[in-house]
């Protein structure tokens, strides 16, 4: 309860509020106390609005005392105000008790996808055979994707690979989102001098979707130019790769004959594999799996970058990375793979805490 004052005297009025302000015990009352005193209506403004009626001798006393007295209650309420305020959290305190054995909050990770994991595991693959990592633009022209790699202008190669156009800028050329990540091999070799060894992980286009296609997918290239390289090297290097990627000693694989415009001869690489069920068998086994594409770099190629085929040779390869990663952890569409869809990723998606160590792109 609060005490009504009633005095003009500052002495008086300051007693009253001091001890209406200590009896107040809760937030409420010392709220009333204020309104009391220094409201709009209160005691103190009342006072304070007699100071223009005073004679000057008298104000010149009396306002210096007033303002004094103003400012000492504010200072008595805010102070008191702290200590009901903290009162009231000790007590609050005392009455909960705090359980430590409670679990923490669940904190949610996120995973890494299956195609950041695989080209992880790829770079680190490659880096340890001394392969550097090269890049190249996902907006290529004309000559990078397909002239320098040998494809006959008007080939039908071109439409093969559903090409997405942009339309012709001002001198009439057609930029193009790059089909494969081929294109890079020319950067490469136009860039730098030989001996070359990288691999040119990367986004790729095709007007295309089904469950085994979709408009954009992974692809991870690699070139090795350097003297004397011939198809025994293309051979063991792929050889290594498959057993360090699946994690299997023993491996067969066969090159079968192809066609690639850019390297002569061709082949596919196919690996040996059986089903359990639903499980694959990478290894042996009587069915044969497409892996990659690969061959010894055409000597048209060389020339389109400045290399003498008589001094220099290579041999090249290009893999699907979303494909190989849909075999080794068996994932069914290739579609889910671009739907960021949350429940997915938590299935399919992986710890970041358990990363292949970062390559280092050795050279
Ligand atoms: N660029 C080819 C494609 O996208 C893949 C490929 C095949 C790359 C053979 C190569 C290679 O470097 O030697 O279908």
């Amino acid at each position: 309860m609060t005490t009504v004052m009633t005095t003009a005297d500052p002495e008086q009025l300051k007693t009253e509020a001091l001890a209406a302000i200590d009896a107040a015990d809760t937030l409420d009352a010392l709220e009333a106390v204020r309104v009391e005193t220094l409201g709009k209506s209160g005691s103190i403004s009342a006072v304070m609005k007699t100071l223009g009626k005073m004679d000057p001798d008298e104000r010149k006393v009396m306002g210096p005392k007033l303002n004094a007295l103003k400012t000492e209650i504010t200072e008595a309420i805010t102070q008191k105000k702290t200590a009901l305020e903290d009162a009231a959290l000790e007590a609050e305190l005392a009455a909960k008790a705090l359980d430590l054995s409670l679990p923490g909050p669940d904190v949610r990770t996120g995973t890494v996808h299956p195609t950041s994991q695989v080209f992880a595991e790829l770079t680190e693959i490659f880096a340890n055979m001394g392969f550097a990592v090269a890049e190249g633009p996902d907006i290529e022209d004309d000559f990078h994707n397909f002239t320098a790699l040998n494809f006959p202008p008007d080939h039908p190669a071109r439409d093969h690979h559903d090409t997405f156009f942009f339309s012709a800028d001002d001198q009439g050329e057609r930029k193009l989102l790059r089909t494969h990540t081929s294109p890079v091999q020319i950067r490469t070799m136009l860039s730098e001098k030989p001996p070359l060894r990288i691999i040119a992980p990367g986004r790729t286009y095709r007007c295309d979707s089904d469950q085994t296609h979709t408009p954009m997918f992974h692809q991870l290239e690699g070139l090795v130019i350097d003297k004397g390289v011939h198809m025994g090297h293309l051979k063991g290097c792929l050889m290594d790769f498959v057993k360090a990627f699946f994690e299997v000693d023993d491996v067969e694989v066969r090159f079968r004959p192809h066609h690639f415009p850019f390297t002569e001869p061709s082949a596919e690489m196919d690996i040996g594999y059986s089903r359990d069920g639903q499980v694959l068998k990478i290894g042996t086994g009587d069915s044969w799996l497409e892996i990659l594409g690969c061959g010894m770099v055409h000597p048209n190629v060389l020339k389109a970058c400045n290399l003498d085929p008589n001094d220099w040779q290579g041999f090249a390869f290009g893999l699907g990375v979303d494909r190989l990663a849909m075999l080794k952890y068996g994932i069914p569409d290739l579609r889910a793979f671009f739907d960021n869809d949350q429940r997915w990723l938590k299935h399919y998606g992986f710890s970041p805490l358990h990363q292949p160590s970062t390559a280092t792109g050795l050279s």
